[in-house]
């Protein structure tokens, strides 16, 4: 299993760079370890940066099946937005919510190196938007409200 980092650690706040070959040997065995990590950890996402790589590449727990998804970009957003609870991996035990776009349109390569088009709404489409956002070195805390810890939440 992969080691995941957590904030403060810069790595988190630099921009990711695109993966320049999808189908080389190191991609394709970290594509099943970051899916193990995630599945793990109870992750619904995981994005590369959280194991330590500035790479452009997110795995996706979307009803039990888990989505490479590689080099996105959003090509579509809806006007509609929404506030939701939030989590991240990499910043234990805090929760917020966050404004996102309802739906999303993505443009993406799999881990085949074929170009794909999805649509996400609701909750597919939170988590990728959070997940993209590390991709810029963007954390959920950066923009949630009502953030706190679990403790609260529990309490
Ligand atoms: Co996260």
């Amino acid at each position: 299993m992969l080691k995941i980092i957590t904030q403060p650690n810069p790595i988190l706040r630099k921009k990711s760079q695109a993966v320049k070959d999808i189908l080389a040997q190191k991609i394709q065995e970290l594509i099943p370890r970051m899916a193990e990590t995630m599945i793990n950890h109870d992750g619904v996402g995981l994005a590369a940066p959280q194991i330590g790589k500035n790479i452009r590449l997110i795995t996706v727990n979307h009803k039990d099946r888990v989505l490479a998804i590689i080099n996105p970009k959003i090509t579509k957003k809806s006007f509609l937005k929404e506030w939701g609870e939030e989590g991240c991996l990499s910043v234990p035990d805090k929760f917020g919510e966050v404004k996102r776009s309802k739906s999303i349109i993505i443009e993406y390569f799999d881990e085949k190196n074929n170009q794909k088009i999805l649509k996400a709404p609701g909750l597919l489409a939170r988590v990728i938007q959070h997940e993209i956002d590390h991709l810029d070195g963007i954390l959920f805390i950066d923009k949630a409200r009502k953030l706190r810890d679990i403790n609260t939440l529990n309490a």
